[in-house]
């Protein structure tokens, strides 16, 4: 048993007060974990688009003031009744979206939407009580999807926590517990790529990459980047992306630039931008007959997908999927070992490094567009 189970911890978390605004460094209450919760110290977190678009609340409901972060990786501190799978001590990735093992979806081998863990971008609290564990002077702070790893010391619920390989470096593995996974797992999971066949990455930041990575382990002879902005191309060669389309440089939409590219449309596609018509073009690029479209992006709340029937009719298949069809719990552990084995490269998805105390900075560089992931140290 820790010294601090059981107790209250006060610790730093950093804080979103209002839409958009910079997120404030503020000492928070984190209460015990109650019945299948667990209290996780966060040592790296890392900022994923779906942060910021529910921080900027532009086409989301907003919900403040919350503390955000999904993607991290970290120590067990104490758990809760009932909580047999995890101990104090152990490493673990918190998941957004989370396994109970119990439900039909679970039980499933095609689904991970789990009944009871699913994700769900409008709930700030927790399932057991219906409360949140974080306060300030007595004020609630809501919960960002079972994770809020902004804070140096979090609660979620067990179903929501992956525990790995204790040897894995926290530091590098975090990008595993949203972005990297759900990328590769797309395509490896859900767009199955034969071998030799063509491909079409919608987005090229790290969620994307992790997809043409996905592509190329599958072994597609040709992988299409397509962004809205070129200077994603450089990072992207890495990343075994054969050919680059900006949507920009045309005068046609980018689904007939892409059929002419490859005599009538791609094998497989997956979009991981966000944007609706980028959607659109994912689905309507993939060749009729047997074209496969993934969605991986998170649209808008009201946006809504668009395209004639026919080209349904015409044999083309439209998916979608949230953490790349990976169950977190029965899943994850084994593509971090793919990390370990280096069968998976994580490192150069990590273009930038900061202190908790410069957090800001990390939502900068994604407005910008600059670089892929950026890793928040949370000892500093
Ligand atoms: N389904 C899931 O489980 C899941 C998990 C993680 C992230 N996501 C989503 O995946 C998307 C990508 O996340 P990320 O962290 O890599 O974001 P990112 O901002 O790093 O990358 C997105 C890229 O898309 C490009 N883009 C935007 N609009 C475009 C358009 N119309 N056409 C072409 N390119 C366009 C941007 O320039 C950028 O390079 C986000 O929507 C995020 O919310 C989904
Ligand atoms: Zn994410
Ligand atoms: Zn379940």
């Amino acid at each position: 048993m820790s010294s601090t189970a059981g107790q209250v911890i006060r610790c730093r978390a950093a804080v979103a007060w209002e839409a958009g605004k910079p997120l404030v460094l503020e000492e928070v209450e984190v209460a015990p974990p109650q019945a299948m919760e667990v209290r996780l110290k966060i040592l790296f977190t890392s900022l994923c688009h779906t942060d910021v678009y529910f921080w900027e609340a532009k086409g989301q409901t907003p919900l403040f003031p919350r503390i955000f972060g999904h993607e991290a990786g970290g120590i067990v501190e104490s758990v809760g009744e009932g909580v047999t799978d995890l101990k104090p001590g152990d490493h673990v990735l918190p998941v957004f979206t989370g396994e109970c093992k119990e439900c039909r979806h679970c039980k499933s081998e095609e689904s991970n939407m789990c009944d009871l863990l699913r994700i769900n971008t409008d709930r700030g609290v927790m399932l057991n009580d219906g409360k949140s564990r974080f306060s300030i002077r007595g004020q609630p702070i809501y919960h960002f999807v079972g994770t809020s790893t902004f804070s140096e010391y979090t609660v979620a619920h067990v179903g929501s926590v992956a525990k790995i390989n204790p040897a894995a470096p926290l530091d590098k593995v975090c990008v595993l517990s949203c972005g990297i996974s759900t990328g590769l797992g797309a395509t490896l999971n859900v767009a199955k790529p034969k071998k030799g066949s063509t491909v079409a990455i919608f987005g090229l930041g790290a969620v994307g990459l992790a997809a043409a990575e996905g592509a190329r382990i599958a072994g597609a002879s040709r992988i299409i980047g397509v962004d809205l902005n070129s200077k994603r191309f450089d990072e992207a060669k890495k990343f075994g992306i054969t050919e680059f389309v900006n949507p920009k440089d045309h005068e046609k939409p980018v689904q007939e630039v892409i059929a002419e590219m490859t005599g009538g449309g791609v094998d497989r596609s997956v979009e991981c931008t966000g944007n609706i018509n980028a959607m659109i073009s994912a689905f309507e690029c993939v060749h009729d007959g047997w074209g496969v479209a993934v969605l991986v992006g998170v649209p808008n709340k009201d946006d809504a997908f668009k395209t004639h029937p026919v080209n349904l009719l015409n044999e083309r298949t439209l998916k979608g999927t949230f953490f790349g069809n990976y169950k977190p719990r029965s899943d994850l552990p084994s593509v971090v070992e793919k990390y370990m084995n280096k069968e998976l490269e994580l490192e150069k998805f990590i273009t930038h490094s900061v202190p908790f105390s410069e957090i800001n900075k990390a939502f900068e560089y994604m407005l910008q567009g600059d670089g892929l992931r950026c890793i928040i140290r949370m000892d500093a």
